[in-house]
């Protein structure tokens, strides 16, 4: 049907309760101005709380048959009330400003709700670095092993990355929670209505002053899609380190039973679906923000009917981003880590060649290019001579000696001296190829050395406490404000049954708003 191309039915249904809740405050708001009179205020209020009642109804029968959810409502009411009472709702606002308001409010509590997923994916992995402070794995630069660190170590990275996020989508939030409502169709209204007053009922922070922005504008929407785009980044990258450490290849962890699926034809697969997942929405989430940025890139201002178009890319986004969280949280929480794999693994590939390098700068004074320079001609020898060194205890000496010799060696020809006669002694290359005492060696702040690290795990905790609290407290003063609106509704409503929604007058089928 031609008509149906106009309808915004998905996102309208993520709206019903903000509308609900606009429409109570508005008619609050309007009897307490003169501009309605208590007994009007009073069979809208008791109205909407029935159509709250039938919310469900109301979302599968009502909502189809008119062109947006604010009509919707408004034709229950009138159909109730008859257009003398009924009709007066709408006054002195426009769908403009009302849809504006309710994607905010919508919005805002999608927010509280994500970062409190967040500061659970943070928690998650903070906890999981205090188990494994002494699980030592090799670190990659391009995949390939670099230096040897710790699994706590490397959790801790992207904790911090979480942690930016959280600021980020607090800053979302800020943008957010900002009351357009009052701005009407964009110029305002004649009527005495009290901005400030609609604002602080609904749980705003303060109003959207002007009002062509305060209907024109979805930055607040590109903010909050581009702090989940981010934050989707930073989980598809760990979904990705996630996929690769379970394979035979790696075999650093093992994905809980139930975040992974077995194959239709293979018996023996356990695939890691849930993470690849993490890794697509993110795509999905990107496709809505570029959505939202084409789609308002070249409107004049204020409100266009291109706006509605914006809002689906908005559920879209917030919903994908919120159950990824959830589900990473989870997965992180019940990792199996193959402790033993891993540090089976950290050597290999002469992870500790730095700290030979660095060793023989300490010791010679040579300058740390030129120890590069010897070391790196040295690696095949030394490759070979350090697995040797890792796996024979009896060949250890040896194996150190040769390593020693080969150094002598390469130096000579490089610099014209032996390092062994600048300094450099056996026990101190049988140190640095060490890989514990190596880690223990990077005990610098931000560095994986157990006390470090123990260091950082303390300080993020407190971190992540502050930060759940200002989460909270948002929630809180939001939680407040509706319990004061619910307050002045109660006093004002007058509750009277309506006809079931479920059966609409047949002569409803058509949209005539
Ligand atoms: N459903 C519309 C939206 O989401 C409501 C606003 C309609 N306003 C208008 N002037 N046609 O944007």
């Amino acid at each position: 049907m031609v008509k149906d191309y106009i309808l915004s039915l998905e996102a309208d249904r993520w709206l019903v309760h903000a509308d609900i809740l606009v429409d109570r405050a508005h008619v609050v708001m309007l009897q307490e101005r003169g501009i309605l009179k208590k007994k009007e205020a009073a069979a809208i209020l008791g109205c909407l709380a029935y159509l709250e009642e039938q919310e469900q109804d109301f979302i599968e029968h009502e909502l189809p048959l008119h062109e947006d959810l604010h009509t919707a409502i408004e034709s229950v009411v009138i159909r109730e009330l008859g257009e003398e009472i009924g009709g007066r709702m709408h006054t002195a606002r426009s769908r403009n400003d009302e849809v504006a308001t309710c994607i905010r409010i919508a919005l805002r509590n999608e927010l509280l709700a994500m970062m409190r997923e967040l500061n659970g994916l943070r928690k998650a992995l903070l906890e999981k670095a205090a188990g494994h402070i002494d699980t030592i794995m090799p670190g990659y630069t391009h995949l390939q092993h670099a230096q040897a660190t710790t699994y706590a170590h490397y959790l801790l990275a992207h904790a911090d990355a979480f942690a930016r996020d959280f600021s980020r989508l607090l800053q979302a939030y800020a943008c957010t929670n900002l009351s357009p409502l009052g701005a009407a169709a964009f110029a305002s209204t004649g009527f005495p209505i009290d901005r400030e007053r609609t604002a602080k009922l609904l749980g705003f922070d303060i109003v959207l002053e002007h009002s062509i922005d305060a209907v024109s504008t979805r930055d607040f929407v590109i903010e909050a899609i581009s702090c989940f785009a981010n934050l989707m980044v930073n989980l598809s990258r760990l979904a990705e380190e996630l996929i690769l450490w379970c394979t035979a290849e790696f075999d650093f962890i093992h994905i809980p039973a139930e975040y992974a699926t077995g194959s239709s034809i293979m018996p023996q697969k356990r695939n890691p679906d849930y993470a690849e997942l993490v890794r697509a929405k993110s795509g999905t989430v990107y496709g809505c923000l570029m959505s939202v940025l084409s789609i308002c890139k070249a409107l004049p201002y204020s409100y266009n009917r291109d706006l509605q178009e914006v809002t689906p890319h908005l559920v879209r986004a917030t919903k994908s981003t919120t159950a990824s969280i959830a589900v990473m949280a989870a997965m992180v929480e019940g990792l199996d880590v193959k402790k033993a794999e891993m540090e089976k693994k950290a050597p290999v590939g002469f992870t500790a060649a730095t700290e030979l390098a660095d060793t023989i700068v300490r010791k010679t004074g040579m300058s740390f290019r030129t120890a590069h320079k010897i070391i790196s001609s040295a690696v095949p020898v030394l490759v070979d001579e350090n697995m040797k060194l890792l796996t024979e205890h009896d060949a250890e000496h040896a194996a150190v000696a040769e390593i020693l010799r080969q150094l002598d060696e390469i130096a000579l020809s490089i610099i014209g001296k032996k390092l062994s006669e600048m300094g450099l002694t056996e026990k101190e290359v049988k140190e640095a190829l060490n890989i514990t005492s190596n880690i223990q060696k990077r005990k610098g702040r931000g560095g994986p050395a157990k006390k470090e690290v123990q260091r950082m795990i303390e300080r993020r905790r407190g971190e992540l406490e502050k930060d759940e609290k200002s989460r909270q407290e948002k929630e809180e003063r939001v939680r407040r404000s509706m319990e004061e609106l619910d307050r002045e509704v109660k006093k004002k409503q007058k509750r009277r049954s309506i006809r079931v929604i479920k059966k609409p007058a047949p002569n409803r089928a058509g949209n005539e708003e």
